[in-house]
């Protein structure tokens, strides 16, 4: 699915998402554009809700994308929330987002983050026993934080394989190899200001080979049938994390959010069976499968550069400062003219952005329809860690934010303002 589930080619021949035209969305509201289509946010949130039935939760990642209109679709959908910052709390308390849903994670969490997680009563997953020292000090006594542990089984996924290697050389997590996952769990079992509820993982990040995922179930397992041994501890809550991969390009070809769920739901359940122990409640956190595949942008092309005989160079009005994955991760992106998206393709060009870098490319040798300068192109799949890390590098604003959905289209983030760019600047 490399479009959202509303795009159609509309009787101009135009591009179409939530029965907006994306020509005229771009005349409206100006470029880049950013575009999100409504029906596909909530059909993805409802699909992972669905598959999960009543199991466990189902929390939407922030990070991939947030904003308050969108957390409110997905919390209206049923999702609670992931999030890694006071910022990111911040973001969705003043959106209105249910502070029981939400869990706050991170590596490096502050005192003064931990302190409004525990304010604001969202629970808390644990990562690095410097934050049993901060918890002692910022829950005022008497208190007891809901919290978890973030646990690393060990499993490195990749795309295509998956190796059990690498588990103690990461930031994240208590590592079960090394024994310090089992020493966190008896400190938090003794902390006054804790109630440990569950244990969290999370292996990884655009996974298409799901036994990964599977893999590491089988060893977090492992982990609570010998915590209710030894312990008697049994995690009430057991996450997962979220990790599932999407297609950018036509070639890519991702599992569901539903097999993604399956999978684990089905290793879950017999693997608690075979081990004798009471199935916990299974979390997943999905970010980029959620938004990712909602999000268009639009470029206007503006100066293009032929070098004969070596490339044809298409600048476009946009680039890393909205979209740094080309270049920080070598993510391969289509792009379509939106006024005729299925001409034949026939020159060859590469879309370069306007920032002052030579690498700034966004997609080196595309193939698209003869293309000139005040075209619109249209940039599928982007609604996830592109605007989530946009910045204002070369001091540019950042693209304005819509939704569409049944023809209409709502601004949700305004363009940014040159005064904007001023805001924390001292005079
Ligand atoms: N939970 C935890 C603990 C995570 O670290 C992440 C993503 C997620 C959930 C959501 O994962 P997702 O379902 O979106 O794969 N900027 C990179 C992706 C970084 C992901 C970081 N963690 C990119 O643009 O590909």
């Amino acid at each position: 699915m490399l479009f959202p589930i509303t795009y159609r080619v509309n009787s101009r021949g135009h591009m179409e998402v939530g029965g907006c035209d994306l020509v005229d969305l771009a005349g409206k509201h100006g470029t880049p554009l950013y575009v999100y289509d409504e029906d596909t946010v909530r059909q993805r949130a409802a699909e992972y809700v669905s598959a999960m039935g009543g199991a466990g939760e189902v929390l939407y990642s922030a990070k991939a994308f947030a904003s308050p209109a969108f957390l409110r679709i997905v919390a209206d959908e049923g999702l609670g929330l992931d999030v890694v910052s006071a910022g990111e709390l911040h973001l969705a308390l003043k959106s209105g987002f249910p502070a029981e849903r939400i869990y706050f994670l991170g590596n490096n969490k502050s005192a003064a983050e931990l302190e409004l997680a525990a304010r604001s009563g969202c629970t808390i997953v644990i990562d690095g026993s410097y934050e049993f020292e901060l918890l002692d000090r910022v829950v005022p006594q008497g208190r007891r934080v809901r919290a978890e542990l973030r646990i690393s089984p060990g499993i490195k996924p990749d795309t295509h394989d998956f190796i059990s290697t690498g588990q103690l050389d990461s930031k994240f997590g208590f590592s079960i190899e090394n024994g310090q996952a089992r020493t966190a769990i008896e400190q938090a079992l003794a902390h006054p200001r804790i109630d440990l509820v569950g244990l969290h993982s999370h292996i990884g990040s655009q996974i298409f080979d799901l036994r990964a995922h599977a893999a590491a179930m089988e060893v977090m397992l492992d982990f609570v049938a010998e915590l209710k041994r030894d312990l008697d501890f049994e995690p009430g809550v057991l996450g997962a994390g979220g990790g599932l991969g999407i297609a950018y390009t036509r070639a890519d070809d991702p599992p569901t959010p539903r097999a993604f769920v399956e999978n684990l739901r089905g290793a879950l359940e017999a693997g608690s069976a075979r081990r004798g122990i009471r199935p916990p409640r299974l979390v997943v956190e999905p970010g980029r499968s959620i938004a990712g595949p909602a999000g268009v942008t639009l470029y206007t092309v503006g100066s293009i550069k032929d070098i004969p005989g070596v490339r044809r160079y298409v600048a476009v009005d946009g680039g890393m400062g909205d979209n740094i994955r080309p270049k920080l991760y070598g993510a391969r992106y289509e792009v379509l003219k939106a006024a005729e998206p299925e001409a034949p393709a026939t020159v060859r060009v590469t879309i370069a952005g306007k920032y002052c870098e030579s690498t700034d490319i966004l997609i080196s040798d595309a193939n698209l329809p003869p293309v000139s300068s005040g075209d619109i192109l249209c940039v599928p799949a982007t609604g996830a860690y592109c605007l989530a890390m946009a910045s204002n590098y070369n001091g540019i604003p950042r693209p304005e934010v819509v939704l569409v959905k049944d023809g209409s289209s709502r601004v949700i983030r305004r363009r940014e303002t040159l005064d904007d760019l001023l805001l924390a600047e001292v005079f």
